[in-house]
């Protein structure tokens, strides 16, 4: 029987304001597989609770999947896995919210919430 392949992922996960912690997962390998298919892969088989970010589905057109994969930033749909494993985080000049989730949304396009007291 013929055994399919297997590489590691190993995301920086945790919520702002605290300590950061690694959490490896095994995941199917295939060559042109991007980072966002495994971490889809991880949310659908094995953790659901991993919070990431995506939208166009590796169009890359949204710029929403920015992370960083091995020291480097980059998208999510565009990175490809290898088979010697990636370690993903979220990116470091940004606000975390959680996992691989931080707040990309430039200052000037913030809403304010209005008092209404
Ligand atoms: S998912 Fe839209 S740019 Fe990556």
């Amino acid at each position: 029987m013929n055994k399919k392949k297997q590489t590691v992922v190993k995301i920086v996960r945790g919520v702002a304001d605290e300590e950061p912690y690694e959490e490896e997962f095994e995941v199917p390998y295939e060559s042109g597989a991007s980072i966002l298919d495994a971490l889809t892969w991880i949310r659908s088989h094995k953790d659901s609770s991993v919070a990431f970010r995506y939208s166009c589905v590796n169009a890359n057109a949204c710029k929403e999947c920015m992370i960083v994969v091995d020291g480097k930033v980059t998208y999510a749909c565009t990175a490809r896995l290898n088979e010697n494993g990636v370690t993903v985080g979220p990116l470091k000049n940004k606000r975390l919210i959680r996992d691989l989730v931080t707040d990309i949304v430039p200052p000037k396009e913030r809403l304010f919430s209005i008092d209404q007291t």
